[in-house]
């Protein structure tokens, strides 16, 4: 039974492999892919994603979300994804148009045509899903779980406590926390240990095919970002961590991933605090626990099945 899923995303180095390991599995019927403003603006994000996908040879919509964060201006990270958004790799100009629907209504005709839930697999800031939640709120019972790479239940990368794609949009990060849909959050707490080793890298570099060179070029370049986060962890500078693929590997191999249940509460306005996943693992306020909150994974078998699936895909198209 194929799992459906609509992805949201802001591609962005780590998107894409999210991306590559979606398109990788059969057991994934992806009905749609979104994108919103964040690692780049939403012109950059939509390009890429339909590049990609079109490179890929997938068949896929794909359509535009919000232009902006719910009321933050705008900070993108071309410091870690480059200009483009994607490093230094240049992908042919994508044949697959952009959707005449806006994501909103996309996503709102999928979910509600849908003869069963949909898994919502979000590894941007919460923008579109947000809006999404306000605009129409009787979805909410259409979306099995939302598997959410973002926040962290200790330490930011962005601030000492927010991570990006909660501090980019914390209005909507908290719209969608509080809705009562089930959420699986992929924070840092995890995705700091769920990297690839430089030798790791090298064995993608050294596949040959023209998708593991892209691959490994983006990952190359988006290695500078790797030395910003790994608070006091060993080896931190030399590390790539890949944050977005655990939103996709937790959907298709949660086995692999350890979590707990959680009350989990945005702080939207703090003045050293705004966009801080503020996570009660105590229990100490007593609220309900809306979010699973992963804090370990297998590393070797989630890098094997990174590896496999540009192993599989590279043969497929190039
Ligand atoms: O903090 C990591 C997250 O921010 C990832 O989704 C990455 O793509 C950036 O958007
Ligand atoms: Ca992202």
């Amino acid at each position: 039974m194929k799992i459906p899923v609509i992805i949201d995303c802001d591609p962005g180095i780590d998107d894409v492999m999210a991306l590559l390991l979606a398109f990788s599995r059969e057991e994934l019927d992806i009905r749609l892919i979104t994108t919103e403003p964040g690692n780049q603006t939403q012109n950059k994000t939509i390009y890429n994603a339909r590049a990609f996908t079109d490179y890929m040879k997938q068949e896929i919509e794909i359509a535009r979300g919000l232009d902006q964060p719910f009321f933050r201006e705008l900070e993108v990270a071309d410091d870690v994804h480059g200009e483009s958004g994607l490093g230094e790799v240049l992908f042919p100009e994508p044949a697959l148009p952009e959707s005449n629907r806006t994501a909103i209504d996309a996503m709102r005709e999928v979910l509600n045509n849908s003869e069963e839930p949909i898994v919502l697999i979000a590894t941007g800031p919460l923008t579109n899903v947000g809006a999404l939640f306000l605009a129409h709120p009787e979805v909410k019972e259409k979306i099995r779980y939302i598997s959410y790479m973002g926040g962290a239940a200790v330490a930011g990368n962005m601030t000492p406590f927010a991570e990006f794609n909660v501090y980019v949009d914390p209005h909507a990060a908290e719209i969608v926390f509080r809705s009562g849909v089930p959420i699986v959050m992929s924070g840092l707490d995890v995705t700091h240990k769920a990297y690839i080793t430089m030798e790791e890298l090298d064995e993608i570099i050294n596949m040959g095919t023209d998708l593991s060179n892209k691959i490994g070029s983006m990952l190359n370049f988006y290695t500078k970002a790797s030395k910003k986060t790994g608070f006091h962890e060993e080896h931190f500078d030399r590390v790539i961590r890949l944050h977005d693929l655990c939103a996709v590997s937790y959907v298709v191999t949660p086995e692999l991933f350890d979590g707990d249940d959680c009350h989990v509460v945005i702080e939207m306005e703090g003045r050293h605090t705004a966009g801080a996943t503020v996570v009660d693992y105590t229990q100490s306020t007593g609220k309900p626990r809306n979010a699973k909150v992963l804090h370990s994974v297998n590393r070797e078998a989630f890098v094997e099945q990174f590896l496999g699936a540009i192993k599989k895909m590279g043969s497929l198209i190039n």
